[in-house]
């Protein structure tokens, strides 16, 4: 695997593949959920001349005033070998100054419809952020196919949809979540947790479980219904000592909440899916689960 971390270094390594990459954009802190998107990588390019890129950058226009961007983790030496090691042919892993030489004044603002709502009334300007440096990113490194974790499930839609509306020839590729034998979703964020936040984190899967198991096994939802059960879900973790933003079932489609008639006519035919961000201690965790 080869590292660069200039713009210059990078696109003349790329101008020599015989097809354009498929790749990864991460910020690093490396797990196997990040792992496993380089393996579907590897496998989706073939023999295709398709190099792998993962690109390592923590984002600073995605994280608020409050959040944890000086604290997130820096592990480059570690992320490379985790890297090379899952198939990964390029690393490119520029320094702020050189993605950002001067203040971002241009910027990718997503409809206020998709990035307003869930993760982005909770967390203002996110989705700006991710979608200026991924589409800065998908500039640079020029993909044929870029994938990303469903355990974000709402960047993945609002990514989706940029690169519809934008006309960018992508491919957007969306990898299952990856969890731990006990179910907990994998995300850098977990370093965070004490051994027994790591323990009670495990009530955000049984809580989806339970949620879907519901919607599934009987008929007759209303959206009354379907709030008093999120309700119960946000109590539950209130009683555990979360502090929940949101439990919310939304439509798969547009995460928007399904119409009395949608959900009448059952989960097959309205595809759902149940979201969820809470605060354990200082940690805020996401997850979600189509139902
Ligand atoms: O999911 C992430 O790690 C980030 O939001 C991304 C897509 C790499 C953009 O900074």
């Amino acid at each position: 695997m080869k590292t660069f971390h200039t713009l210059a270094e990078l696109r003349a390594e790329l101008a020599l593949a015989s097809a354009r990459p498929a790749f990864v954009p991460t910020m690093g802190n490396l797990h196997e959920g990040h792992l496993t998107l380089i393996r579907q990588a590897r496998n989706l390019v073939g023999d295709s001349g398709s190099p792998v890129v993962a690109s390592i950058f923590v984002n600073r226009l995605q994280f608020g005033p409050n959040e944890d961007f000086d604290r997130y983790p820096r592990t480059l030496q570690r992320d490379a070998d985790l890297l090379q090691g899952a198939g990964c042919d390029i690393l490119f892993a520029p320094h702020e100054a050189e993605l950002y030489p001067e203040p971002q004044g241009y910027k990718v603002l997503p409809p206020d419809e998709l990035a307003n709502i869930l993760e982005g009334a909770f967390r203002p300007g996110f989705f700006t952020g991710v979608c200026t440096v991924v589409h800065k990113l998908f500039n640079i490194v020029q993909p044929r196919l870029a994938l990303f974790g469903k355990k974000d499930y709402q960047q993945l839609m609002v990514l989706r949809r940029m690169v519809d509306q934008m006309a960018l020839p992508i491919e957007v590729v969306g990898g299952e979540t990856t969890r731990s034998p006990e179910g907990l979703a994998l995300s850098s964020r977990n370093g965070y947790l004490s051994e027994a936040e790591r323990t009670e984190a495990l009530t955000l899967i049984r809580l989806l479980r339970e949620v879907q198991a519901q919607l599934r096994s009987t008929s007759g939802w209303t959206p009354g219904k379907v709030a008093a059960l999120e309700d119960a879900a946000m109590a539950e973790l209130r009683q555990r000592g979360w502090a929940p933003d949101y439990v919310l079932v939304r439509r798969r489609k547009d995460l928007h909440p399904a119409t009395a008639d949608e959900l009448a006519g059952g989960p097959d035919a309205t595809p759902l899916v149940t979201l969820v961000a809470a605060r354990l201690g200082t940690t805020r965790l996401i997850d979600n689960l189509e139902v």
